[in-house]
């Protein structure tokens, strides 16, 4: 089929063949189709939508762009996705936990964009962690210690790489259909048989609105299912941070403490849900996923016995400035001031700082006193009034707690 076919008809928001579809990924591939053809594709499949079977026929041709990975014989291969959120280290638990528990866990993750963190910047602040181990490699990996968390390979739907990096150019991300694409398309390539997918909800979500996140979910579910990957979703909350610490090398510690039991109840309750097994909880209080995560870090190059935190970073706290209770702690707020702070990036080939960052000393519904502390901010200057500024219009001291979701607002699947 021709490219000047399938523009017209996507153009008028006329169905759509799974020949077409196919082929208009192809020509991504071959170079056939250009980029103004391609952006133009994106813009309409975003005005006009792709219905169900349009969007499974993207996911599955999205999936045979590149590799499809096969691993031999074994425990059951499960993994994760978030949709993204302020100080969401779920991931780096829950991995070694379900190695622990038996599964084996080869994740494939991203970095983080805007406000929000991505797993691989928060392990490379581990001094000498890779995320760029080859297939064979994580091969051995995956036999011997259960669990690896890695890069996207350029050979793993490549289709995603291109057409991502023009969603942005484009302003057409927030579509559902897209982002289905997008995210199984990785997920089907890495050849996992069980999936379960966090999508976030609330102001430092990608999906703001509750019934957005659950319709993403939904279709990310069907899609999935329909390619024959065991799938569910939780809807979680995402309107204030999770856990008490965010940035990179601060939340690999916050993370060290809950896969040794200790750590914040919100990320403990999100981590076991998610991992969705009778053993999930005592696992994890008994600290033993903890000596996986350690031996998942040292097979990819990390040191267990360097300091993550303190170089040459300065602390600020902020302090309550009345008697009241903590009304609100907002997510987008909160996710700003890391970001200014230069724990995240505007554009993927950016740097970021993996030493500062912010801890929360407080969660909604604390009451406290004035001069109590609230936040202590790791900085090295750069950006600091402005993440002050995020800091003080996100955190709220009043007299009531505001209206704020439960930490699982629902479950898809
Ligand atoms: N994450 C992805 O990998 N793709 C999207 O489209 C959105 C979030």
């Amino acid at each position: 089929m021709h490219i000047d076919d399938i523009l017209l008809t996507m153009r008028d928001g006329k169905p759509q063949s799974d020949e077409a579809i196919r082929a208009f990924i192809d020509g991504l591939g071959d170079g056939s189709v250009s980029r103004p053809q391609a952006a133009a594709w994106l813009a309409f499949a975003y005005v006009h939508t792709l219905s169900a079977s349009e969007t499974t026929a993207l996911t599955r041709a999205m999936t045979h762009s590149g590799d499809v990975l096969h691993w031999v014989d074994g425990p059951p291969l499960t993994d994760k996705h978030s949709t993204g959120g302020v100080g969401d280290k779920v991931s780096l638990i829950l991995a070694p936990l379900w190695a622990e528990l038996g599964f084996r866990v080869p994740m494939i993750s991203g970095r983080g964009l805007g406000h929000t963190g991505g797993t691989l910047d928060k392990l490379e602040s581990i001094p000498g962690y890779r995320c760029d181990r080859d297939v064979a490699a994580l091969q051995d990996q995956l036999a011997d210690v259960g669990v690896f968390i890695t890069g996207q390979t350029g050979q793993l739907a490549p289709a995603d790489q291109v057409l991502y990096g023009l969603r942005n150019e484009t302003c057409t991300v927030p579509s559902i259909p897209l982002i289905t694409g997008s995210i199984l398309s990785k997920k089907l390539a890495s050849g996992v048989s069980r999936l379960v997918l966090d999508v976030k909800t609330g102001s430092g979500a990608f999906m703001k609105q509750t019934d957005q996140a659950v319709a993403l979910a939904r279709t990310m579910v069907d899609v999935a299912k329909a390619a024959g990957l065991d799938c569910s979703a939780l809807i979680t909350a995402m309107d204030r941070p999770l856990g008490r610490a965010i940035g990179n090398a601060i939340e690999v510690e916050e993370s060290i403490a809950v896969l040794k039991g200790e750590g914040p109840a919100d990320l403990q309750t999100l981590v076991v849900e998610l991992a969705n097994h009778p053993q999930a909880a005592s696992v994890l209080a008994s600290g033993a996923a903890y000596e996986r995560f350690a031996r998942m870090v040292r097979a990819q190059g990390g040191s267990m016995d360097v300091p993550l935190l303190g170089s040459g970073v300065t602390e600020q706290v902020l302090v309550a400035e009345r008697d009241g209770v903590v009304s609100c702690i907002d997510a987008l707020d909160i996710g700003k001031a890391g970001f200014l702070l230069g724990a995240g990036r505007r554009r993927s080939e950016d740097a970021i700082d993996f030493g500062v960052g912010l801890w929360l000393d407080v969660e909604v519904g604390d009451v406290v006193v004035a001069g109590q502390p609230l936040v202590r901010i790791l900085h090295r200057d750069t950006g600091l009034d402005e993440a002050v500024a995020c800091v003080r219009s996100g955190i709220r001291v009043g007299e009531t707690v505001d209206e704020h979701l439960p930490l699982i607002v629902d479950r898809v699947g």
